[in-house]
């Protein structure tokens, strides 16, 4: 798909010429917030050793979760991501303490967030180190993410929570945790894992869209017909919104799912999903979105910095693949810079996150306009992407 030039997109084209991304300095503030980071989590773990890693800031504390909750892999991933770009045995030795924490979460099968919580730090640990114990980790959490596929509906499980609302949610957040499929048919040759990425990337390709490209949160499958029971939202404005961050996920799982297929129809899914983004009218100058793109209150409602991290690190990928890649390239640029300037956290603040004004569940009135460990992680991604040290 051609992206529609709008004045919008204009406007964020023509801002970003002049808006370099000093990608050193970036990561030279985010290694020193890290440092704080860091020392922060190991008092905690000192009272509380079963919470491994930090989440986020709530009522003004830093907040740990146990290694089970679905962002326990993004602080040792950003640490692989720090030993990437510096090359400094400081943070290797660090990226390998604290991605031993998240290491029996492989078994977890009461999950779809396997992707995210052994992915990000196992994926990133193995593709820097070649360690086949990381390997090995992966492989596992493949497993165990493959028992919640169900061949009927034809799509992974995403929540067991909740049994009132749904009978089979799938949520579009789902779609990142296809890289671990992708990478488990890799290393073993089972191509059982890559058949359930596909089919689940097409069952939501079909289900989860609107014809603007725009993406509901929730789709409920009946797993007796194979059919959609109703399609819904968890942690967006209302049913028939796009909530921010959903439409993130989405830009950035049919991204990878080209990939590894150089399935066409992948590719043009995820320009279309640009588009919606790229086009949105209520997204202010700075390129960084309101939590949810419908949500009437705008201005007055919190923006969320993770949707926009997510968004940049997926189209400088993107940009490698469609004709679209100028404007990619060019809208990535914009919320670096936008991230890597007015949002990021004061040198020493926020216990040593380092971005501020995200988004996690505004719904449940929880995270709202505080920094969060995926936004941060994105946010590295995007950088290490921008300087083309990633290699994908
Ligand atoms: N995967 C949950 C979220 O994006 O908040």
């Amino acid at each position: 798909m051609k992206l529609k030039i709008t004045a919008a997109l204009l406007f964020a084209i023509l801002g970003a010429n002049a808006q370099k991304v000093d990608v050193n300095k970036a990561f030279k503030s985010a290694a020193l917030q890290t440092d704080i980071l860091v020392k922060n989590v190991d008092s905690a773990r000192l009272i509380k050793p079963s919470l491994v890693s930090p989440r986020t800031v709530e009522n003004g504390q830093l907040k740990m979760v146990v290694s089970r909750d679905w962002t326990s892999g993004f602080f040792p991933a950003e640490l692989w991501y720090f030993y990437e770009y510096s090359k400094d045995q400081k943070w290797l030795n660090l990226a390998k303490k604290y991605t031993e924490d998240i290491k029996k979460e492989q078994y977890n099968r009461s999950t779809h967030d396997l992707g995210f919580m052994i992915y990000c730090p196992f994926g990133n640990g193995y593709r820097i180190t070649r360690d086949t114990a990381y390997r090995s980790v992966i492989i596992q959490a493949a497993k165990s993410l493959s028992t919640r596929f169900n061949t009927t509906a034809g799509v992974i499980r995403s929540w067991d929570h909740n049994a009132d609302k749904w009978k089979y949610p799938v949520i579009i957040d789902n779609m990142m945790n296809l890289e671990l499929l992708f990478e488990a048919t890799k290393f073993t040759g089972d191509s059982s894992f890559y058949k359930i990425a596909v089919t689940h990337a097409n069952n939501t390709l079909k289900n989860h869209f609107r014809p603007d490209f725009s993406s509901w949160h929730v789709v409920d499958y009946d797993v007796e017909t194979g059919q959609v029971i109703k399609k819904t939202t968890a942690q967006g404005y209302s049913n028939e919104s796009a909530w921010a961050r959903g439409q993130a996920w989405g830009l950035y799982g049919y991204t990878l799912c080209f990939r590894y297929t150089k399935n066409k129809a992948y590719l043009a899914h995820a320009d279309a999903i640009a588009n919606f983004i790229l086009n949105n009218k209520s997204t202010p100058a700075d390129g960084i979105p309101y939590w949810d793109y419908n949500d009437p209150q705008i201005p007055k409602v919190s923006r969320d910095a993770s949707a926009a991290a997510i968004t940049a690190s997926a189209l400088y990928e993107l940009a490698k693949y469609s004709k679209n890649a100028k404007l990619y390239k060019a809208a990535a640029d914009k919320i670096l810079h936008s991230l890597s300037t007015a949002y990021a956290s004061p040198a020493g603040a926020d216990y040593g996150f380092i971005l501020e004004h995200s988004t996690g569940h505004r719904p449940a009135k929880s995270e709202i306009d505080v920094p969060i460990n995926y936004a941060d992680y994105y946010y590295l991604e995007a950088l290490l992407r921008y300087k083309g040290k990633f290699n994908f």
